[in-house]
């Protein structure tokens, strides 16, 4: 698990309130539930909690869901309020089940291998309620692999904190359409500079794959956003509990 996440918690949580613009997140994700009347969501890889406050105060009945404990403190301390749970998406053991489930902020990217990508997918299928809607946002391969970007530098302002990453990322392919990611961050404070170095492996998708991955589980496909440089599929859970594909998979294992 990266740094990021864990150790390096509040980094995250102060860095990507200018990395990621959480209304419009907020907006896109509403957007799409209204259509479907859903209220009772959850959202998976729910990091810091950044989107929580939109959900509660616009009447849904929101839980948030994260496999990194330290993610999940500072969203329990945010939102003394609202449900967090900590789980792993790939292997959910809920007592309930949801109308929707939603994954933003490309948590879905850390399902490197096949593999993980079944497990989440089917566990997900079985978290959501009859007809339920699975809505989540992705690396698009076509745009991330067609224009691969080796550096890239981020810097950002947090109270007075003063933030610099810089990210080296290479290709891997190894699994999938998958990189390795390390990063350097310097935080300065009141003239002194600590710095903290992160690695970590993503994947991107394509479209094509994504939607037999999720026909394999038992999904039908809705709406495909593409927003550069992601995609943002909607899918509903078919009738149909249990594919043929899926019953292959995991009788092998
Ligand atoms: C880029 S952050 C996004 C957090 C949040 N959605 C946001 O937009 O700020 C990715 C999150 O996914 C979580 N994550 C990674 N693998 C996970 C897994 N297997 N199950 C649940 N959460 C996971 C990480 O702990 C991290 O909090």
């Amino acid at each position: 698990m990266t740094k990021l996440y864990t150790k390096y918690a509040k980094i995250y949580h102060e860095m990507y309130q200018s990395i990621f613009d959480y209304e419009e997140d907020f907006k896109l994700f509403h957007k799409i539930l209204e259509k479907s009347n859903c209220k009772k969501i959850l959202e998976l890889g729910c990091g810091s909690g950044n989107l929580a406050p939109y959900f509660t105060k616009a009447g849904y009945d929101y839980t948030g869901l994260d496999i990194a404990e330290e993610m999940l403190d500072i969203a329990k301390k945010l939102n003394p309020k609202t449900s967090f749970v900590y789980g792993d998406m790939r292997n959910l053991d809920l007592r309930e089940s949801y109308e929707a489930i939603i994954i933003t902020g490309r948590s879905f990217c850390y399902m490197t291998t096949n593999d993980d990508v079944m497990r989440a997918l089917s566990s997900i299928n079985q978290a959501l309620a009859e007809n339920g809607w699975l809505i989540f946002d992705n690396f698009n391969a076509n745009i991330i692999f067609l224009d691969f970007q080796e550096k890239m530098f981020h810097e950002s302002r947090y109270g007075n904190r003063y933030y610099k990453r810089t990210s080296n990322t290479r290709m891997t392919l190894e699994h999938g359409w998958t990189w390795d990611w390390h990063a350097i961050y310097e935080v300065e404070e009141d003239g002194k500079k600590e710095t903290f170095e992160d690695n970590t492996i993503l994947r991107a998708f394509t479209e094509d794959e994504l939607g037999l991955y999720l026909k394999m589980n038992g999904f039908k496909i809705g709406e495909v956003i593409r927003e550069d440089p992601g995609i943002v599929i909607v899918a509903q859970k078919s009738e149909i509990k249990q594919t043929v594909a899926r019953k292959q998979y995991f009788r092998l294992r």
